[in-house]
């Protein structure tokens, strides 16, 4: 064992020794420390009730209800349907968590609550968590096979498929659906963080219904666009792309991106939120065909959430990783890991471009 090894077991010992707890907790330093981390175990003890608080507020609408001003107990349960001691039960607990505040006599937003009704897109996220804990109801039975029998593998309906050029519209709406609704910030991000400038034609591989090319064809208006997904997709792509950039030559590629190759003709490729649905094999194979699609001096970009993004840790391996498990396919990925991916296919010049929410989304330019 090195010295560090050493010294952190020693120290890990003294931690976990009930009698050190009651000790630290007294003393002057090191007790607002203890106070600290017994607050934050205390919180992953409860998490699952804390974010079921969450729920029931988006379910009622609580938010959007208060987003005027702080109604009283009576108003809110008459207008939720709750009976009076429910309503106030849930309005404490909101209130504790910052979602709602105690206002006069009555309740109105906390900050968490007012910066959570910024982004629409977050509750149509929520409300589908509900399928991703009916998934981890047993947790550890949930580790010990990845299936593709879950609620959450059969709602992206790709994960797992051995043929996804198969999969219908219909099966690909309400995922399709979900990603244009929580589209807007990450789309902000890459074109702050990425310039289109000088870039002729724009391809997005994965595009899904076309919130990304749509924000980024209305930044560049002469960037030619092409948008790549499942043939199942591409007509919601069209639909919401004709009426958004209407005018604009659009060209769509029905493709299994795996399987086929993809149509040349972009000086820039973007992957957004792509990656880290799929599996190392497949992530290979794809950065193969992006490669193969550009040309020498062309550009390919990723945006995705990352793994061991500093001061986000927990997003990356705790719930993507969860998550991406539930779904039976990917993995999220750190930038280092990412880098040695694009470098094995071909690409170079790696470089992380800094984006104002790196818990949104994080970007990598490799040429
Ligand atoms: C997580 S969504 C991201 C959509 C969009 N880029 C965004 O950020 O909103 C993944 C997208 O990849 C597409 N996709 C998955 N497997 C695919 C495949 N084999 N070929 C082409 N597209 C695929 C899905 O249809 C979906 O639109």
């Amino acid at each position: 064992m090195s010295w560090r090894e050493v010294f952190l077991t020693w120290r890990d010992r003294r931690i976990a020794d009930p009698r050190f707890q009651v000790r630290a907790a007294g003393l002057p330093l090191i007790g607002r420390l203890a106070r600290r981390k017994a607050a934050q175990a205390f919180d992953l003890c409860a998490g699952f009730v804390y974010s079921q608080v969450l729920q029931a507020c988006v379910e009622l609408d609580l938010l959007e209800r208060l987003r005027h001003g702080p109604q009283s107990v009576q108003h809110i349960a008459d207008q939720t349907g709750l009976p009076v001691m429910g309503a106030e039960r849930l309005l404490r607990a909101a209130a504790a968590l910052d979602l709602l505040a105690r206002r006069g006599p009555g309740y109105g937003l906390g900050e968490t609550g007012a910066a959570l009704l910024g982004n629409p897109g977050v509750f149509s996220m929520i409300r589908h968590h509900k399928l991703l804990y009916q998934d981890l109801v047993e947790p550890v039975e949930a580790l010990r096979q990845r299936s593709t029998q879950t609620q959450l593998a059969r709602y992206w309906a790709y994960a797992g498929q051995e043929h996804p050029g198969d999969v219908t519209t219909d099966s690909v709406s309400a995922y399709s659906d979900l990603m244009a609704q929580t589209q807007a910030f990450v789309a902000a991000e890459i074109l702050h963080a990425c310039s289109f400038r000088g870039t002729r034609h724009l391809m997005d591989v994965g595009g899904g219904a076309g919130a990304f090319l749509e924000e980024a064809g209305k930044a560049y208006p002469k960037l030619s666009l092409t948008l790549c997904d499942l043939p199942g997709v591409v007509p919601l792509a069209e639909a919401r792309l004709s009426a958004a950039l209407a005018g604009r030559q659009i060209h769509y590629a029905g493709r299994d991106m795996f399987k086929d190759c993809l149509p040349a003709g972009a000086d820039a490729i973007t992957l957004v939120r792509i990656l880290h649905d799929h599996d190392d094999d497949q992530v290979r194979i794809l950065l193969r065909a992006v490669r193969d699609a550009l040309p020498k001096s062309g550009r390919l970009i990723i945006a995705e959430p990352m793994a061991l993004t500093p001061g986000a840790e927990a997003m990356g391996d705790a719930y993507f990783g969860i998550y991406l498990w539930a779904m039976a396919s990917g993995r999220p990925r750190s930038r280092g890991e990412l880098t040695t991916l694009l470098n094995e296919a071909g690409f170079a010049h790696v470089r992380e471009r800094p984006t104002r929410q790196p818990l949104l989304t994080r970007v990598l330019q490799a040429r």
